[in-house]
């Protein structure tokens, strides 16, 4: 299946479709069942990345798009190599809230910039390392008024156009990229960790399925 022994299992979606919810009942559920877990997040996952996190979502910056993509990347590269990479060799399941779909739609589709260059980008500041299932939570804008959070990032506060753009890019890009699947999150806190699970069984290592 993939060079590491561990999995790597990465949550997708727009802002508020539940990527932390879930993560943190899949993290549940695969910790009940004995698996060793590292449950982390993009950007961020280890102290330099989270600093860019910071940067990168701070609403006080005016951030051109090729910037916010690089700055994106630079925080990956870190994480990858960092955290991903050991997580998964040590055999963990690492479960992580966005990944390089999310570049794709926010960078991509959202801010415009060549798919060509993303996907470039991507594969630089991963090495090359690919999810063996991505889920993208999907849902419709009204959710993301429904589900207000704490006071707006600066991707959160870029607006409606946007927004659409997004989603529409996570739909598309979903469908070319290997190994996803479109999950209707505007069902149930249960009934998406039930279509989760489903997914996220099919690729575990066969001893403790
Ligand atoms: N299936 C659901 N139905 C209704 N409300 C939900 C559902 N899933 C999550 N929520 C609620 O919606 C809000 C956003 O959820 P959550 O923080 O998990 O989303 P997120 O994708 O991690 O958001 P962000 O992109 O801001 O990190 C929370 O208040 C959460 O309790
Ligand atoms: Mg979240």
């Amino acid at each position: 299946m993939s060079s590491h022994s561990g999995r790597f299992i990465v949550l997708e979606g727009p802002d508020r479709s539940g990527k932390s919810t879930q993560a943190a009942l899949l993290v549940k559920a695969l910790r009940g069942r004995g698996f060793p877990v590292v449950h982390t997040r993009e950007p961020g996952g280890t102290g330099f990345a989270e600093a860019v996190r910071q940067v990168v979502l701070d609403p006080a910056h005016k951030v051109k798009p090729l910037a916010e993509l690089l700055l994106y990347e630079a925080a990956r590269a870190q994480h990858t190599e960092e955290r991903l990479r050991p997580a998964l060799a040590d055999g963990a399941i690492v479960v992580c809230e966005r990944y390089t779909l999310a570049t794709l739609a926010y960078q991509g589709a959202g801010r415009g910039l060549p798919v060509a260059l993303v996907k470039k980008l991507n594969r630089i500041a991963t090495g090359g390392l690919r999810a063996d299932a991505t889920i993208v939570l999907d849902v419709p804008d009204r959710v993301f008024h429904k589900r207000q959070t704490a006071p707006a990032d600066r991707l959160e506060a870029a607006g409606r156009a946007f927004r659409d753009r997004v989603r529409g890019g996570y739909r598309r890009f979903a469908k070319s990229e290997p190994r996803t699947r479109v999950v209707d999150a505007t069902l149930s806190v249960d009934q998406v960790h039930a279509a989760i699970w489903e997914r996220v069984a099919k690729v575990l290592p066969r001893a403790r399925r």
